[in-house]
């Protein structure tokens, strides 16, 4: 499905009823990252899954996006698609930083959060000269480049062996991306701002998932974030690193769904 919003068509795909559930995934990826969700989730809520701008089959348009402009996207998606009643908003790694974006700015609209594989802090410097290198190789040698520097890091360093079908599926949603795309993001999670401080100020109820083996956002990120949501639960998926939906769909959708029954029809 697509929707035209003010400066790009944006596509998503929308399963299932009930409770709306936003899915916003990672970069470089799309909203093909949440197939074992749209699948194995489809009876427990109304989930909603957009391709960010740059992604997936929304339009490749000009960066930088940050994550307050991604998290508008989702709101004005959620307003074109006549969704009222608040949302469990889900996001992964930069899904997550969106996600938090989301909640920063539209509080009353979200019913709960679940952060997977994410922080709340910002880029070291170390960090944002990392983004201007990627963004450059992006420019220069394309999306490939980004691929393979990125395919060994998203996983649990087991899951290469193990898991061959999630190395080929993660491998063909970054294929897929564009390097408007790349950029666009690369120099929006460069800019974002630390938003550790609002952390105490989260009163609806959270999940927050991340795997042992997370080769790029490591586990204590995610215990930091429990420690400072009020209405927090952690869980930690075993042998799963940065796509641990992808690499424990089971054990990732069980615990959606249990956290999605805890929090009812309010
Ligand atoms: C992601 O998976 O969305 C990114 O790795 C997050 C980041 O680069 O900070």
């Amino acid at each position: 499905m697509q929707i035209q919003l003010k400066d790009f068509t944006l596509a998503y795909e929308e399963r299932g009823e009930g409770k709306p559930l936003l899915l916003i995934h990672g970069y470089p990826l799309s909203r093909a990252l949440w197939e074992p969700q749209m699948e194995g989730l489809v009876d427990a809520a109304r989930l909603i899954a957009p391709d960010l701008r740059g992604y997936g089959q929304s339009d490749p348009v000009p960066g930088p996006y940050s994550m307050d402009m991604l998290a508008d996207d989702c709101a004005a998606l959620l307003e074109g698609m006549k969704v009222t009643q608040p949302v469990v908003v889900a996001g992964l790694s930069m899904g997550g930083y969106v996600a938090l974006a989301f909640y920063r700015k539209y509080a009353a609209r979200v019913a709960g959060l679940i952060l997977a594989a994410t922080r709340a802090g910002a880029d070291s410097a170390e960090g944002k000269a990392n983004r201007d290198k990627s963004a450059a190789l992006a420019r220069e040698k394309g999306v490939g480049a980004i691929v393979e520097a990125m395919l060994p890091k998203l996983l649990a360093p087991k899951s290469y062996e193990a898991k061959p079908k999630v190395v080929a599926w993660a491998t063909q949603i970054m294929e897929s991306a564009s390097v408007e795309g790349i950029v666009g993001a690369l120099m929006g999670m460069k800019e974002r701002p630390d938003v550790t401080p609002i952390l105490g100020q989260i009163d609806k109820p959270t999940l927050i998932l991340h795997g042992t083996d997370d080769q790029l956002i490591p586990p204590k990120e995610a215990e930091a974030m429990h420690a400072a949501i009020k209405n927090s639960t952690l869980q930690l998926l075993p042998e799963a690193g940065h796509l641990l939906n992808l690499e424990q769909p089971e054990l990732f959708n069980q615990a959606v769904r249990g956290f999605l029954q805890s929090i009812g029809d309010g």
